[in-house]
């Protein structure tokens, strides 16, 4: 779209947060290989770079697919979301050391090529139990490779977000190749049932999460706004609304924006124009709405995106009663300029 927006915008935060990500990696590694030398002296150290690796990419793939529906539930987890992108790339980067060690420590060491030692060492492609479960991770960690290149900004901004978006779900499939990867190499090379129960509950807490996190969701759209006045729905008390943040409100199928601002209220479409990111859980930014989900940014007056950009979106009427918030749930065409109540 443009071409100077940038994704994440409170580097104090992602500092913080890349600060907890790498400690928690740092000590993953530590007590990892701490627990194996003890209870497995033979092990080689191939073997526990391989496993240390694998293991964590994969908790870190379930923490990444976690967050999306953790925030819809519990705004206290849009932190995480903010800043998901680094949390991926780093799993991938630990996936990447797995799959290097993997092919190094199986297959370089013989006169064929490490690649085409991959597809072709085990050739029980017809048969589910014995099927070359490391060409799965192959094929999984070629999706990571992609993700990870395409989440730099300049991808953002010249793939289409339909594009874009549909490659990133191709995160799903990742999933799913990766957990009949580590079910099947479980099976053949270890026979740990433990882990195999493990990995059936990480599937389980993905799955509910995201069904959970649905339902929230077809919820609260269904509410209705406890009263109205005249053509005005309540949103809430003007204190429910902190600083800078604003307060969601559902009607008539559509999910409208009230920000509270530099002592001013306006209302917009929940929706972002890039990839419909909640803009309701954006904050103000340089006097911008701020979608939290890549950084695209909004006028709140009218919905516009500050020049040199071009995306609008609808704004809602807005009136402040006794403390009480109302938003008229008839939307002005994308980009009309609504006067910002003014909080008395
Ligand atoms: C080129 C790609 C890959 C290759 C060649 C590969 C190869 C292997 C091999 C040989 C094992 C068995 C290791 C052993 O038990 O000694 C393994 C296990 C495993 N892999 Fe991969 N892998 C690849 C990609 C991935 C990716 C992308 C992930 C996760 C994001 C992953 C996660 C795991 C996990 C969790 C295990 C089980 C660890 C264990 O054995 O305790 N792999 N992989
Ligand atoms: S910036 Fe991507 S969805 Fe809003």
């Amino acid at each position: 779209m443009s071409e100077s927006y940038k994704s994440i915008l409170w580097n104090r935060q992602k500092r913080i947060y890349d600060a907890v990500l790498w400690s928690f990696i740092a000590l993953y590694f530590i007590l990892f290989i701490t627990f194996n030398y003890n209870f497995f002296p033979a092990i080689t150290v191939e073997t526990v770079i391989i496993r240390a690796t694998g293991t964590l990419a994969l908790l870190l793939l379930h923490i990444i697919l976690s967050i999306g529906p953790l925030a819809r539930i519990d705004k206290r987890f849009l932190i995480l979301l903010y800043n998901r992108r680094h949390l991926g790339v780093s799993m991938f980067l630990i996936a990447l050391v797995h799959g290097i060690f993997s092919l190094l420590q199986f297959h370089s060491l013989g006169n064929v090529n490490p690649f085409i030692s991959l597809f072709t060492s085990n050739t029980h492609y017809g048969s589910f139990i014995n099927f070359p479960f490391q060409v799965l991770g192959f094929l999984a960690l070629l999706i990571l490779m992609l993700m990870a290149a395409t989440s730099h900004d300049f991808w953002l901004k010249n793939l289409s977000p339909r594009i874009w978006k549909s490659l990133h779900m191709m995160v799903y499939v990742a999933y799913a190749l990766l957990l009949m990867h580590v079910m099947l190499g479980v099976m053949q090379l270890e026979q740990n049932f433990n882990f195999l129960l493990l990995l059936l509950f990480g599937m389980c807490w993905l799955t509910g999460l995201h069904f959970f996190a649905g339902y929230a969701e077809i919820r609260k759209d269904a509410q209705t706004p406890s009263h109205s006045d005249g053509d005005y729905l309540f949103a809430c008390h003007i204190n429910e609304i902190p600083e800078s943040r604003a307060r969601i409100i559902s009607a008539n199928g559509e999910r409208i924006a009230v920000f509270k601002y530099d002592g001013k209220l306006s209302a917009i479409s929940n929706v972002c124009k890039h990839q419909m990111g909640p803009l309701g859980e954006g904050r103000i930014v340089d006097g911008c709405i701020t979608c939290p989900w890549h950084g695209y940014q909004y006028q709140p007056q009218d919905g516009c995106s500050p020049p040199p950009f071009k995306e609008k979106v609808a704004t809602y009427d807005v009136k402040l009663v006794d403390g009480n918030v109302y938003v008229n749930p008839q939307a002005h065409p994308e980009g009309t300029y609504v006067e910002p109540v003014i909080i008395t």
